[in-house]
């Protein structure tokens, strides 16, 4: 017998026609009244898959008396209640390491994009203003000071692009990585002064909530940029807001929100700030990775006992 997984949010269609295949598979989207089909049917579910933007709250968890294992689709678990998945014994499996290249590139392209002004003159020269102006000058990367705010896999990633670039790198974090090969400074206010660019590259969560604070922001300062590529929750948004309207922030490259997909009006008409719908993963090689980690979590886990890439600290108490 297939084992009922339910299935909450979109995932990629090959995948979900894979799931449907090897599970008895249902979609929480296709019910009319989803809480009243949780009460009835709810405790018919060994298995769940979500997605990092969707997660799986209290709620839902509890809704599912019988969860054996969740399958998240995504590097980011913000939005997944472990400390209920591990009252529960509730294996969680994740996919971290295939998105870090395609994170790091679409960094990248936000950091060149701020700083050369790409996108700004791509509407310059389609708004036919060529022939009668010059576009401004623009900022040099190459060389320059990068400041990574967590050097995880994805900040290492950042890191080597940087060095291609002949960039410093220093970074920050609860504490120094063991054979970094890059200067550590102990608080994101000393290394935003230190930084000409900041990318955010640390997970989302309660504990990094506004990290890159107002005192952040001014001590980056007037020419320096801010790039996130990690969870809008990091940054306090309304201080980044005025900081860029008031031009005491250089630019910003921003690919996540605090409340998305609300992206704040003021940014809309800044030629300094880049814009992105949280799409860097988003490439087609990556999110075929993604989902072939989630499924691959899902088989393991129902093979034997265990996800192939567990959430860190998720594993179930002993
Ligand atoms: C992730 O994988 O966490 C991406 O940010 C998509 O939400």
């Amino acid at each position: 017998m297939k084992h009922r997984i339910l299935q909450n949010g979109r995932v990629l269609p090959a995948l979900e026609a894979r799931l449907a295949e090897s599970f008895d598979l249902h979609r929480l989207a296709d019910k009319a009244d989803a809480p009243a089909f949780l009460r009835e049917r709810g405790r018919e579910f060994v298995g769940l898959v979500t997605s990092a933007p969707v997660g799986a709250d209290a709620a839902l968890i509890d809704a599912l008396p019988s969860l054996r294992v969740i399958s998240s689709f995504g590097v980011g678990f913000d939005r997944i209640d472990l400390a209920r998945t591990v009252a529960r014994g509730i294996a969680v499996g994740y996919t971290p390491d295939v998105l870090n290249d395609c994170v790091a590139d679409l960094a990248f392209a936000l950091l060149l994009d701020v700083a050369r002004g790409v996108s700004a003159a791509d509407r310059f020269v389609r708004r036919g203003a060529w022939p009668g102006e010059r576009f401004r000058l623009t900022t040099r990367v190459s060389g320059k000071r990068l400041g990574i705010l967590g050097l995880g896999r994805i900040g290492q990633a950042v890191a080597a692009r940087a060095a291609g670039f002949g960039m410093e790198i220093a970074y920050t974090g609860r504490r120094p990585v063991a054979d970094a090969g890059h200067a550590f400074i102990s608080t994101p206010v000393e290394l935003a002064r230190w930084a000409d660019f900041l990318v955010v590259t640390v997970a989302g969560g309660a504990s990094t909530r506004h990290l890159v604070s107002r005192e952040v922001l001014e001590a980056l300062g007037p020419d320096g940029v801010l790039v996130n590529v990690a969870r809008g929750s990091v940054v306090d948004e309304a201080a980044l807001v005025e900081a860029l309207v008031q031009r005491r922030l250089g630019g910003a490259g921003l690919d996540v929100f605090e409340n998305e997909p609300q992206v704040p009006q003021a940014l809309l008409g800044l030629d300094n700030v880049v814009l992105a719908p949280h799409m860097a993963s988003g490439t087609m090689e990556t999110r075929q990775a993604m989902a072939d980690l989630v499924f691959d979590n899902l088989l393991a886990y129902f093979d034997a006992g265990a996800v192939r890439c567990a959430v860190p600290g998720s594993a179930p108490l002993g």
